[in-house]
């Protein structure tokens, strides 16, 4: 098949030609990457129309609101799968067999546990501390414990690295949960399931026998894979910069956290509740709508919109599904989620959010569920990062184990013209 060109046509230049390069799914896309040989960059604050890279790990279809992982939509892996089942797709490729599930589990299981020397991390911070800074700083001192796996060219360290951190995640989180209430750390225990695990460390004590509810850890297991992977959104760029220059994948996976936090993206699920909060009742909705449809006014409606999505989330739909069940199953009655879902039908009736097709993303329904498991609002972020991680080394290592440069964007400068430094006396 004849390869596809695009003609640009400068003014005072030659007409160039180039190549449109085209995807398994979405949309053709042309590759400018002469164009520096030809004296030209392209502007494009934001990457809102560049593609960084090219990936086999998730595809997001932003008109119809799809969302697949390796190929396998989102809806069916949060209704059929569980979170270390994806968490080997997005890293292999493929689901895995029974026997290699088997395999992936047991080697997740024996690295949950943290180097002991990690727990005195903890006590240089403050107990108030935010837990997302506690994770920024302990994830970042990993590095300094693994001198046997940094070498990235190694296919076999990059799999440990692998192992590792999807392995810790949930240990480092609940840490940071339990130091900020001066509890005991808690050890993980390798006979509980990833999720059931991981509530155990966050609400168990060394006094008694935990018991996890299964409908808790269900809910919480589909929360990460709701949360495991999303292409190249900010953290995941952060993610893929990082490594291209070399950085070791802990720190790379520390500059996905920082990235993480901002209340733009991942830092959102915190903002939403705190949004409800002082949203209070539905009788001040339309207050808050307006003020979200001020130019002048700083106010976002947390939860909604996103630069891909111009259709619903899946996973917000999955999630809201997900809300009833659990809410209903625990007979909780949390007026937050009536709230929220009146806000979505108010904002969604508005002319506003329908012409900018601002519709509720994975963020909206999340932390409803998360308190209804009886997490705090600062704990929602430390739990998308620890969802993330996955996406985040499966972006890394797809990375490096190709061909790949350095990033290095360029800018359009607009500041002054070269000129000559005047001696200070005579300055004015
Ligand atoms: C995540 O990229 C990913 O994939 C991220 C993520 C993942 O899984 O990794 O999906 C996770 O980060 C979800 C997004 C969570 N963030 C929020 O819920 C915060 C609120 N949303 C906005 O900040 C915003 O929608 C963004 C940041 C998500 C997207 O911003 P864009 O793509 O830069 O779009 P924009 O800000 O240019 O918005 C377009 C217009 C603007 O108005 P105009 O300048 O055209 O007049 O829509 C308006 C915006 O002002 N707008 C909103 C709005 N979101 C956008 N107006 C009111 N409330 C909002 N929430």
């Amino acid at each position: 098949m004849t390869e596809k060109k695009a003609i640009l046509k400068v003014e005072g230049r030659d007409d160039l030609e180039l190549p449109i390069l085209t995807p398994t799914l979405g949309r053709d896309e042309i590759d400018v990457s002469s164009l520096t040989a030809n004296g030209l960059f392209t502007f494009d604050p934001g990457f809102t129309s560049t593609a960084s890279c090219e990936s086999k790990i998730t595809y997001i279809d932003g008109e119809v609101g799809k969302l697949l992982h390796r190929g396998y939509s989102i809806e069916e892996l949060a209704a059929k799968s569980d979170y270390l089942e994806v968490c080997y797709l997005l890293l292999n490729g493929e689901l895995p067999n029974a026997e290699q599930k088997e395999a992936f589990v047991g080697t997740v299981k024996n690295h949950t546990m943290v180097h002991e020397q990690i727990r005195n991390f903890f006590n240089g911070f403050r107990r108030d501390a935010h837990p997302m800074a506690i994770m920024c700083g302990v994830v970042g001192a990993l590095s300094a414990f693994y001198h046997d796996s940094l070498d990235i060219t190694n296919p076999e360290h990059r799999e440990i690295t692998a192992y590792r951190l999807i392995a810790k995640m949930p240990t480092i989180a609940a840490m940071c949960y339990k130091y900020g209430l001066g509890q005991p750390l808690m050890y993980p225990r390798n006979d509980l399931g990833y999720a059931e695990n991981f509530l155990h460390m966050m609400f168990g004590n060394p006094c008694e026998e935990t018991q996890v509810s299964p409908t808790l850890a269900r809910a919480m297991d589909k929360i990460f894979i709701l949360h495991a992977d999303h292409e190249q959104n900010a953290s995941t760029s952060t993610v893929r910069l990082a490594g291209s220059s070399g950085a070791n994948p802990f720190a790379c996976i520390a500059a996905g956290i920082s990235a993480l936090w901002g209340p733009a993206h991942g830092g959102a699920n915190e903002a939403v509740l705190n949004m409800l909060d002082e949203i209070g009742d539905i009788s001040q909705i339309e207050t808050y709508i307006a003020k979200a449809k001020d130019k002048n006014d700083p106010f976002k409606l947390m939860g909604f919109g996103h630069r891909v999505y111009k259709n619903y989330d899946p996973r917000a739909t999955v999630m809201r599904e997900s809300c009833h069940e659990v809410l209903n199953e625990l007979g909780v009655n949390d007026p937050k989620l009536e709230l929220a879902m009146k806000l979505e039908e108010i904002a969604l009736s508005d002319p506003y959010f329908k012409e900018k097709k601002l519709f509720p993303n994975v963020d909206f329904y999340s932390g409803i569920i998360l308190k209804a498991i009886g997490i705090p609002t600062s704990m929602f972020t430390v739990i998308f990062a620890l969802s993330r991680t996955v996406g985040w080394v499966a972006h890394w290592n797809e990375m490096i184990s190709n061909p790949y440069k350095i990033g290095r964007p360029r800018q359009l400068y607009t500041g002054e013209k070269e000129r000559h430094l005047v001696p200070l006396n005579e300055r004015k």
